[in-house]
C-alpha cells in the first residue's frame, strides 16, 4: 500500500499545471476514482479487518488530498508569478510626445469665426453643397438671364429627366433663402460652408469655404450691419484701430449694397493691418433686398435685415500669411505642420 502511496504522491508532485492537477484528483478521489473506489471495497471485509484497512486507506486518502492541496498552491503561485512577468508594464519607458496632428488653418479660422457669432446669438445654418438655381439665383433676384448669373463661373450638373439642372453652388447666400423660409423672424444666422467656382489661381481655386451672415428683425438698419461687421474685423484681425471703409457696390439680393474694406500697409511687400494708407476689400454686404424677402414669404414693410457674405480661406490667408491658396488643399504633411493649430489652442 504504501507502494501505491508513494506512486501517487509522485503523480501529484508531477503535475504541471492546474489542470493536469484537477484531471488528477478526479482520478483518484473523484466519485468513481481510484481511492474513493477502494474505499468502497471496506463493506465485504471482515469488521476487524475493516477497521484496520479503513484505517490505512483514510490515512492514505488524507495524505494525498494534502498533498494535491499543496501541490495546486504552488501551482496557482507559479501561475500568478507567470501571468505578471507577461502583463509587465515598463514604467521607465519615456513618456515622449508623440504628435496627434493639427488643425487646418481653414478650420481654426471657421472656429473662431463661429464661436464669436455665436456670442451673439447667432444660430449655426447650412443646406447642400449641390443645389438648384433657385436658391443660387432666382430666390435672391437673379431670374433667369440676369446678367450676374455669368460672373459666377458655375459648374452646372447635367440635366435630370424634366430638364431641371442641379449646379454646385456658387456662395453660402443659397442658406439665406433656405432659412427664410422655414423659419420665421427674427432670424440671425451664420451659415459656413464650401462652395465653387470654375477658377484656379494663386487666389481661386474651384472649391473654397464662404461664410454667411443673416439678421432678420424689426427695425434693422444699415448702422447695425456696419456695427456687426466693423467690431467683429477688429476682433478678428486683433487690431482695435483698424481702419474701414464701405464702399457703394452692387449685388442683387441687397440694396443698397456695399464693399468693406479695411486699412492696410502694403509698403513692405507683405500686409500688415491697423497701419498704412492701403485698403483691401474684404467682403460684401448690404441690406436684404425687399424682394428676397418676398421670395421667402417675409412682408418687407414689417421685417428688415441685413447680410454679409466673405471667403474664409481669403481669411485665414490674411491672416495667417499664406501666400498661396492652393496650397491649402495639397495635403501636404509639413505644410499643414507649419501652418497648422494645436488641437489644444494656440500655435
Ligand atoms: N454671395 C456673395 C458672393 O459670393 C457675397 C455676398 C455679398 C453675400 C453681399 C452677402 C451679401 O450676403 O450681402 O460674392
Amino acid at each position: 500500500m504504501s507502494q501505491q502511496l508513494q506512486q501517487w504522491h509522485r503523480e501529484v508532485q508531477a503535475s504541471q499545471s492546474l489542470r493536469d492537477l484537477e484531471e488528477l484528483r478526479i482520478r483518484l478521489l473523484g466519485k468513481s476514482g481510484e481511492i474513493t473506489s477502494l474505499l468502497k471495497t471496506l463493506g465485504s471485509l471482515a469488521p476487524e479487518e475493516r477497521k484496520e484497512k479503513g484505517a490505512e486507506i483514510n490515512h492514505l486518502k488524507l495524505v494525498i488530498t494534502d498533498a494535491i492541496e499543496h501541490r495546486k498552491a504552488q501551482l496557482e503561485e507559479a501561475e500568478l508569478a507567470d501571468r505578471l512577468l507577461k502583463e509587465k508594464v515598463d514604467v521607465t519607458l519615456s513618456i515622449r510626445p508623440e504628435s496627434i496632428g493639427s488643425i487646418h488653418p481653414i478650420s481654426q479660422v471657421m472656429n473662431e469665426i463661429i464661436a464669436y457669432f455665436s456670442n451673439f446669438g447667432f444660430e449655426i445654418a447650412s443646406g447642400p453643397e449641390i443645389d438648384d438655381e433657385d436658391h443660387n439665383f432666382s430666390a435672391l433676384n437673379m431670374p433667369d438671364h440676369h446678367p450676374a448669373r455669368q460672373s459666377h463661373d458655375t459648374f452646372y450638373l447635367m440635366p435630370d429627366e424634366s430638364g431641371i439642372r442641379k449646379l454646385l453652388r456658387t456662395h453660402t447666400s443659397t442658406v439665406q433663402i433656405r432659412t427664410m423660409r422655414q423659419q420665421q423672424p427674427p432670424l440671425r444666422i451664420l451659415a459656413p460652408g464650401r462652395v465653387y467656382r470654375n477658377d484656379y489661381d494663386a487666389t481661386h481655386t474651384p472649391m473654397f469655404h464662404q461664410i454667411e451672415g443673416l439678421v432678420i428683425d424689426k427695425g434693422i438698419n444699415f448702422g447695425h450691419l456696419k456695427g456687426t461687421v466693423i467690431d467683429f474685423c477688429k476682433h478678428f484681425f486683433e487690431k482695435e484701430n483698424l481702419k474701414f471703409r464701405f464702399r457703394p457696390s452692387f449685388f442683387p439680393f441687397t440694396e443698397p449694397s456695399a464693399e468693406m474694406d479695411i486699412g492696410c500697409d502694403r509698403s513692405g511687400g507683405g500686409i500688415k493691418f491697423g497701419q498704412g494708407n492701403d485698403w483691401l476689400e474684404i467682403f460684401g454686404c448690404g441690406m436684404v433686398h425687399p424682394n428676397v424677402l418676398k421670395n421667402c414669404g417675409i412682408d418687407p414693410e414689417e421685417y428688415q435685415g441685413f447680410a454679409f457674405g466673405f471667403g474664409v480661406d481669403r481669411f485665414a490667408m490674411l491672416k495667417y500669411g499664406i501666400p498661396d491658396l492652393r496650397s491649402m488643399f495639397e495635403s501636404d504633411g509639413r505644410w499643414l505642420s507649419y501652418y497648422g493649430f494645436s488641437p489644444f489652442g494656440g500655435k
